[in-house]
């Protein structure tokens, strides 16, 4: 793959392109050369972190380590217990309701697109469920203008960022007590305040490591409600009480998420990520509000996602030559979901900043081409 002409020629380490996928996503560089390096000899263990038995003391510090490092860079109170769970963050849309909407309960969804709607349907086959907004009449291009009352529920989930549709809350909303979140693309992308919620959840593919975990932030208290009964792998006080090795864990992904973890506390931690973030969506941003309507932004401005920037083009044959000229130029994945058709471009943690250069010099020149 040749250097992008858009990056002012310069080749990526590696010959690495840049890679907008939307999950799995991009991983820093150091973090992959630390792997590699400790590939074959894990700390002089003589054996390779994927090979390492869980219960061996070498491991407990892995796991352990990754645990107390995501506590200490999203300040988790320590009422809060951090697991690393298996069956991606859909599994959990199932799990949840399992554990917390019980008989006679009624559980609030707001849903602002894709993967609140599959939350829904999974809650569905549990419990009653109340969709208490629902923005599928605009194809999901909006937050709800208020937040609504949802004291009668027993919890409220949201999601953070649509992934397919690029709809972000822009900070923590006040949804009350028992607020449940998935936070699966943009987990770790900005500051949060974990005491507003009583469960974050998201899958580890997109800010923070390959796929196969995924992390949850429970609260102490959501595990007294728990009904018995449940089978072991679905009881969150199984996972709770076993420190996440009820069985064998996502072992290798742990060890990744803890690389990934360090490397984002050595750069400047939450905050750090967030200026890093919001700088590199603005680019395109940018470029999308400059290309004389070219490009139409799907979401609304006041809801853009620092993660998922969604856009479309004036035509599905453009759209197409787009995606086609701009792999060329070392590009991928920036084709978006059918549901919102056009582009998108995911920009996650480990994107570098100038792989967003490039991409909007890019579009610049291909919207003065084809307008
Ligand atoms: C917001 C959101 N929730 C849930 C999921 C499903 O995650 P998984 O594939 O880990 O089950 C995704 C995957 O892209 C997502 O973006």
């Amino acid at each position: 793959m040749p250097p992008s002409r858009y990056n002012g020629g310069m080749a990526q380490p590696y010959n690495r392109i840049f890679n907008f996928s939307a999950g799995p996503g991009v991983l820093p560089v150091e973090v992959l050369e630390q792997a590699r390096d400790e590939m074959m000899n894990y700390g002089g263990s003589g054996a390779s972190v994927a090979e390492l038995s869980h219960r061996s003391k070498t491991y407990e510090g892995i796991i352990q380590g990754a645990e107390a490092d995501i506590r200490t860079l999203a300040s988790i109170p320590d009422n809060y217990k951090v697991l690393f769970l298996q069956g991606g963050a859909s599994l959990q849309f199932s799990m949840l309701a399992m554990n917390f909407l019980g008989q006679g309960q009624t559980a609030d969804y707001i849903v602002t697109g894709a993967w609140g709607e599959k939350a829904v349907e999974a809650a569905q086959l549990v419990g009653n469920v109340n969709v208490t907004w629902n923005g599928k009449s605009t194809n999901f291009d909006r937050l709800p203008d208020s937040l609504g009352d949802h004291s009668g529920a027993t919890y409220t989930h949201f999601t953070t960022n649509e992934t397919i549709q690029g709809v972000e809350f822009q900070s923590d909303p006040d949804l009350g007590n028992s607020t449940i979140c998935d936070m699966s693309s943009d987990i770790f992308s900005r500051p949060l305040d974990v005491s507003k919620y009583a469960m974050i959840y998201a899958g580890a593919q997109k800010n923070m490591g390959p796929a196969g975990a995924c992390l949850v932030i429970l609260r102490d208290d959501m595990l007294d409600r728990i009904p018995n009964g449940l089978g072991p792998m679905l009881d969150y006080r199984i996972h709770a009480k076993n420190g996440s090795m009820y069985n064998t864990p996502p072992a290798y992904t742990v060890y990744m998420i803890g690389l990934v973890i360090k490397h984002l506390l050595k750069n400047g931690g939450l905050q750090g990520a967030f200026e890093r973030n919001a700088a590199k969506a603005k680019l395109i941003y940018d470029a999308i509000d400059g290309s004389g309507g070219f490009y139409k932004g799907h979401a609304q401005r006041d809801c853009r996602s620092l993660m998922n920037i969604t856009f479309t083009l004036p035509s599905d044959e453009l759209t197409d030559t787009f995606v086609k000229e701009a792999k060329a130029e070392g590009m991928i994945e920036l084709k978006g979901h059918r549901s919102v058709g056009g582009c998108r471009a995911s920009t996650y943690n480990s994107m570098p900043h100038e792989g967003c250069v490039a991409l909007s010099q890019f579009m610049a020149q291909f919207a003065a081409r084809n307008g």
